[in-house]
């Protein structure tokens, strides 16, 4: 790995297996980077923790279901480093100081926090460790220097958040410590629902898991909602809104036979069992493999644990180099 390379820190929240909105928002683009850049795969315990109180037997469980799912997309451990947030006692450390950076105020104006604490019903309770969330992230993204960040779109605000907070650190130390990142957004940032909701969710019951069987996968793709006024194969059909349209955009290899598809369906005459077939052949095709894969791994848990652990030693050395920096920049190198 070259240090010239640019560095990339992402993750997920380790709450449940990732499904094909994480594949679509931004794993996709992860299994892309890691051959031109230096990538560091986060596994956000820690941040789940913080609305999953009483509940760490999930969070922790699925620590190793995330990091089969980034194996089986095609996440190579020799080219990017796959850690546990937890077991990076820096991380915690960084965070510490960025939050006397910021307003208790300003945590409260971040939308993705917002809507958060509207889903939960957290109202005025907010537990303190929810609300300083974007801190902690930023944290994680500002110790490895990472200048990329793939997300998908609801963590915009995250990275705007993250980039107050490396300005307002680099002008309080009069050093250029921290570095600025931007947001790599995918061509498709957000996946519906299969119930055509706006986000797919495990949690609104509306996923495809990376790990779907077959059946699983055909089963989902005939829920999918079309164009309900399009009754008979001769009406003209609509492909705005509609959920096949949004996943043929996301899966098909094709872009100019989905054109014309898209035309016909819009003049009339186009079956939606025909687009059905077509998406669950993309779906299927994609999806084998990756099952495959995971199946493979999850039957060698001591491999995935030794990936970890050796990710996670990484991960110490390079936050580790930051905060002495950061230390240093606050005077708190005491003992030289
Ligand atoms: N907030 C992300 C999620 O909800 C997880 C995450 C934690 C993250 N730290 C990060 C993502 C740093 C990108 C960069 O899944």
């Amino acid at each position: 790995m070259s240090s010239a390379k640019p560095v990339v820190l992402t993750g997920d929240r380790t709450t449940g297996p990732l499904h094909l909105g994480h594949y679509v928002g931004s794993l996709r683009a992860r299994v892309a980077l890691q051959h031109t850049t230096q990538q560091f795969l986060l596994l956000a315990d820690t941040q789940a923790m913080t609305d999953n109180v009483g509940r760490h037997r999930k969070v922790t469980d699925n620590v190793i279901e995330v990091a089969l799912d980034y194996l089986a997309a095609g996440i190579d451990p020799g080219l990017s480093t796959i850690f546990i947030q937890s077991q990076v006692p820096e991380l915690a450390e960084l965070t510490q100081y960025l939050l006397n950076l910021v307003t208790v105020s300003r945590l409260e104006r971040n939308p993705t926090i917002k809507d958060e604490i509207r889903l939960r019903g957290f109202e005025r309770d907010i537990p303190a460790g929810f609300l300083t969330y974007p801190v902690s992230q930023a944290g994680d993204i500002t110790a490895f220097k990472a200048t990329l960040v793939p997300v998908g779109d609801d963590q915009l605000p995250m990275i705007e958040q993250t980039n107050e907070l490396v300005r307002k650190f680099n002008s309080a130390v009069e050093r250029q410590v921290l570095v600025e990142c931007e947001a790599v957004l995918s061509p498709v940032t957000r996946l519906p629902g299969i119930d055509g909701k706006a986000k797919m969710s495990k949690s609104l019951n509306n996923a495809i898991p990376l790990g779907a069987s077959a059946d699983e996968i055909k089963k989902a793709v005939n829920r999918m909602y079309t164009d309900p006024q399009h009754l008979r194969v001769d009406d003209p059909g609509q492909v705005e809104g509609n959920v096949v349209f949004a996943f043929l955009d996301a899966f098909d290899t094709e872009p100019a036979t989905l054109e014309e598809l898209k035309a016909h369906y819009r003049r009339g005459g186009l079956a939606d069992s025909v687009l059905k077939r077509r998406l669950n052949d993309h779906l299927q095709a994609l999806l084998e493999p990756i099952r495959q894969r995971r199946q493979q791994f999850s039957m060698d848990r001591g491999e995935v644990l030794n990936i970890l652990r050796q990710g996670t030693e990484r991960a110490r050395q390079v936050s580790g180099q930051t905060m002495s920096e950061v230390k240093a920049a606050l005077g708190l190198n005491y003992f030289g």
